[in-house]
């Protein structure tokens, strides 16, 4: 692994606190997830979110409750008619997906995973609350490590594997170029490989280079590119090429789903541009259905 990349990584966290707050501004969360630092960092780009709205028609926080509105509508659908029973959200940042579905779910083993300053961050806030038990735990995780504590192999090792498994990642897979995500995309598929059922859900930004934005699109991606000190590319030009990668990572079946078309079944209004962002649901084995 890439020691500039691990580097990077580092810089990725801060971000977690601005869509911590964006969750908690929309009622997603507690305020126990809002933070200082998220509320700051909202209100220093508020004038930023303003001219991509009013100027161009892009609503950066409606594509953050796409994406987080329909990744919680298919693990919704894969606990209560797909029988699972255990969730690991990996980059779990300041989301309060857990804690909305252990109130909802609570015989659900719910497991978070981030870097290990978050990871720690996390586990105080949960623990605080008195919301952690046997059942809803924080670990530590790398993705980028390939052996020893923080790797994926040590993250599964505490699943039961006779039981299927939803796993998640939200705001992460676009900081990274796509042969790291790919490697872990498919060290992800050999271990889900161990479970009878097995589906990964992500959000990802596609190259929508037909997009009528594209081009303050692109200066979006180098100015979050530039806040976390790094780059936020885009990756595949087509709903195809988002399968043919997944499939050559080890995973079974995927399905690319476009939040806007289920928009208003998440209660969302309809975006009046079209949405950047896709959710993936890639399975291994026999996945959701
Ligand atoms: C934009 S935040 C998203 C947080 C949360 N999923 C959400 O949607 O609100 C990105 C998260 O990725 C985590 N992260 C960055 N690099 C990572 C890595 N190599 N392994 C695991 N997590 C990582 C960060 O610590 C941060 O919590």
């Amino acid at each position: 692994m890439n020691r500039s990349a691990r580097a990077d990584s580092v810089y990725i966290t801060p971000s977690a606190h601005y869509t911590g707050y964006v969750w908690y501004r929309h009622r997603l969360a507690e305020p126990a997830f809002a933070t200082g630092f998220g509320r700051f960092a909202h209100g220093v780009l508020a004038p930023v979110a303003w001219v991509a709205r009013v100027g161009f028609g892009l609503d950066v926080e409606h594509f953050l409750l796409q994406r987080h509105l329909l990744i919680d509508a298919r693990l919704t659908e894969a606990v209560e008619q797909g029988g699972v029973r255990q969730v690991v959200e990996i980059a779990c940042g300041l989301s309060p997906r857990g804690r909305r579905f252990r109130v909802r779910y609570p015989d659900l083993h719910y497991v978070e995973a981030d870097l290990p300053p978050m990871a720690a961050r996390k586990r105080l806030l949960l623990h605080g609350e008195g919301w952690l038990d046997s059942r809803h735990q924080v670990r530590s995780v790398d993705i980028l490590a390939e052996r020893g504590p923080h790797s994926l192999e040590a993250l599964f090792a505490g699943l039961d594997p006779q039981y299927p498994v939803v796993v998640i990642t939200e705001g992460l897979v676009n900081y990274f170029e796509r042969p790291l995500i790919e490697d872990f995309w498919t060290r992800l598929a050999t271990q889900l490989a161990e479970f009878p059922r097995a589906t990964y859900l992500t959000e990802l930004y596609p190259d929508l280079r037909e997009h009528p934005h594209y081009r303050q699109l692109r200066w979006a991606v180098e100015f979050i590119g530039r806040l976390t000190r790094g780059s936020y590319p885009l990756h595949y030009r087509s709903h195809e090429e988002i399968r043919e990668a997944f499939g050559r990572c080890g995973f079974h079946r995927t399905r690319v789903l476009d939040p806007s078309r289920e928009s208003p079944g998440l209660g969302l209004r309809p975006s009046k541009v079209p949405t950047l962002v896709r959710v993936i649901e890639a399975s291994v084995g026999a996945g959701l259905r």
